[in-house]
């Protein structure tokens, strides 16, 4: 396997880049159609900007709504592209995605149903129903590094691991940003015109709230980290980090509640501070804001009794918890 040659931010022509790149997907795609799927993210933001530069018409949009999303999230992104001009359609997978993760815990297995649903089942109905031969996607070079190195399994990396999606999914992929890590996909995206809104935007990842759930993924569970995700990103909107998140624990301890016994469920909270996402230190978030958090989970999502904050760095640690 070749090796990727990286392009760093500090060195980085952007203009240079989103030319060479629009013609490069331009070329491959010839007259065909491809398709790419949004999530607002800024990888897969900046793909879709290139990918409309370079394809206009011929590259169709969606938003694969996988019921693992944030609060609200498919709405706002499709109207911030509304507004840049770009049309999104919202895939309704919810269904499909539970199903697939119903009763699995291992985290790796969790992932890999993550993929195969996305690419199997979900794209490649997109694919056959759009006649549509390729997919762009916003693979950038940490997905591949952890993923090679075994760390892992990222939803989006194949080629690197030996798996040709043609023959797995039946079409090509397309990823024009596997050269960058995410200071350089965030120039990029910038010089595409996105706003800020996107080019500053924490990173999410692709298997979304399901990596922050400890355990089997359920609806239920999935809406309990929803809303303790929506009380972190209110309440660390201030603090300067990389990324911040909640995850629900899978064990349950002893609380009380109303004079009695409650065996109830705990929220663990990380705050990051990096630069690419390699190595990563918890941030010295203030006491006041960590005891304002402690009360806001403990009262406004449901069979919370316990709430933590992560203070160990990457390594050991890494970002997210599955
Ligand atoms: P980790 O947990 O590996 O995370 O330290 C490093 C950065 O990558 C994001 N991340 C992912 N992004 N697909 C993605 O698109 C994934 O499977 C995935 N796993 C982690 C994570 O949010 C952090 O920014």
């Amino acid at each position: 396997m070749e090796k990727i040659a990286e392009l760093k931010a500090n060195t980085l022509n952007t203009a240079e880049f989103i030319n060479e790149k629009a013609q490069e997907i331009s070329r491959t795609v010839g007259d065909g159609l491809a398709i790419n799927a949004l999530s607002g993210g800024v990888d897969s933001s900046a793909v879709t900007m290139l990918g409309h530069k370079a394809l206009g018409d011929r590259l169709k949009t969606y938003f694969i709504n996988n019921g693992l999303m944030r609060k609200d999230e498919p709405e706002s992104i499709v109207s911030i592209f509304k507004k840049l001009g770009v049309k999104v359609e919202i895939v309704d997978a919810q269904a499909r995605f539970f199903k697939a993760l119903r009763g699995i815990t291992d985290p790796e297995e969790k992932r890999e149903a993550i993929t195969q649903t996305f690419y199997k089942d979900v794209f490649a109905k997109l694919v056959k129903d759009s006649g549509a031969k390729y997919l762009l996607q916003g693979t950038i070079l940490t997905d591949v590094d952890e993923t090679v190195a075994g760390i892992k399994r990222q939803h989006n990396v194949f080629e690197q691991l030996g798996i040709d999606p043609q023959e797995a999914f039946g079409y090509k992929i397309i990823e024009p940003l596997v050269q960058l890590r995410k200071d350089g996909v965030r120039k990029v995206a910038e010089a595409l015109n996105l706003p800020k809104s996107i080019f500053n935007r924490m990173p999410f990842p692709g298997p979304a709230l399901s990596a922050r759930v400890i355990g089997e993924v359920t609806p239920e569970k999935i809406n309990t980290v929803r809303i303790a995700t929506s009380i972190v990103e209110e309440e660390l909107a201030q603090v300067s980090a990389f990324q911040y998140m909640a995850i629900l624990h899978n064990d349950r301890v002893t609380g009380m509640r109303q004079g009695k016994r409650d065996f109830g469920l705990q929220i663990e909270i990380r705050c990051w501070n990096s630069i690419d996402a390699r190595n990563a230190k918890p941030t010295q978030v203030a006491y006041e804001k960590l005891e304002k958090l402690a009360s806001r989970m403990t009262t406004e999502v449901p069979g919370v009794v316990s709430v933590t904050y992560n203070i160990a760095s990457k390594p050991p640690s890494t970002m997210e918890a599955v």
